[in-house]
């Protein structure tokens, strides 16, 4: 049986590293700073790893591929992926079910929550491996070609890019392409949206703030797109 407390533990460890590689910026750093205090208190927690009852989406059909191109950047964070992939539970924000923003968005999209809030009033596939109050972890998952558009939410975000060179875009500045191993901050209720390129995108997310607010899309970007 997979010991899933260690194994988030380990990808947590893992994961600080690659943020405070990645932070280029000092508010970058100050943001990194923050999560990675409220990522210590989890490590060291005593949240207990529910029973696993992995899930999958057909994005998923991108996993694979997207952990072997991670040799190229951070290979060790993609190791740790691997040994917690047959666990995840693979799910899509309610909102863009109800209305996709494309008609391949939600073969090509999905997400899974690897430690936050437990929230038993959550469907089964939104829950966390790991219980943590303060602190959202999970990763994305587009595949390739995939149009993200701009969306906003009151927590305060941090990508960290596994693999795929993707290009991403905050309010109206221009687009930028993000590497693997790059980190990119979305403060509170920011829009932002990102493309995914010739490659899937694989990242890790940390959210902290409002935990329980979903993304919204934002309305002029569907109307454009
Ligand atoms: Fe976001």
């Amino acid at each position: 049986m997979t010991d899933i407390h260690g194994a988030v533990r380990r990808f947590l460890l893992s994961l600080g590293e690659v943020l405070t590689a990645g932070a280029t910026t000092h508010a970058d750093a100050v943001a990194v700073d923050e999560f990675a205090r409220l990522a210590s208190v989890l490590r060291t927690g005593s949240s207990q790893a529910e029973a696993a009852m992995p899930g999958i989406l057909p994005v998923c059909r991108f996993w694979d591929e997207a952990l072997d191109r991670a040799a190229d950047g951070p290979a060790v964070l993609a190791g740790h992926l691997r040994a917690l992939g047959p666990s995840l539970r693979w799910t899509q924000n309610p909102n863009y079910r109800h209305r996709p923003p494309d008609p391949a968005f939600l073969e090509n999209y999905g997400y899974a929550v690897i430690a936050g809030p437990a929230g038993d009033d959550k469907p089964e596939a939104a829950r966390p491996l790991v219980a943590a109050d303060a602190l959202a972890v999970g990763v994305l998952l587009l595949g390739p070609g995939t149009y993200y558009p701009a969306h906003h939410h009151p927590a305060s975000e941090i990508y960290c890019i596994v693999s795929g060179d993707a290009e991403w875009r905050r309010g109206d500045t221009p687009w930028r392409r993000q590497p693997p191993g790059a980190v990119v901050h979305h403060a509170p209720n920011l829009s932002h949206a990102t493309r995914a390129r010739a490659e899937p995108l694989l990242a890790v997310y940390l959210w902290r703030g409002d935990l329980a607010t979903c993304a919204t899309l934002l309305e002029k970007d569907l109307e454009e797109n």
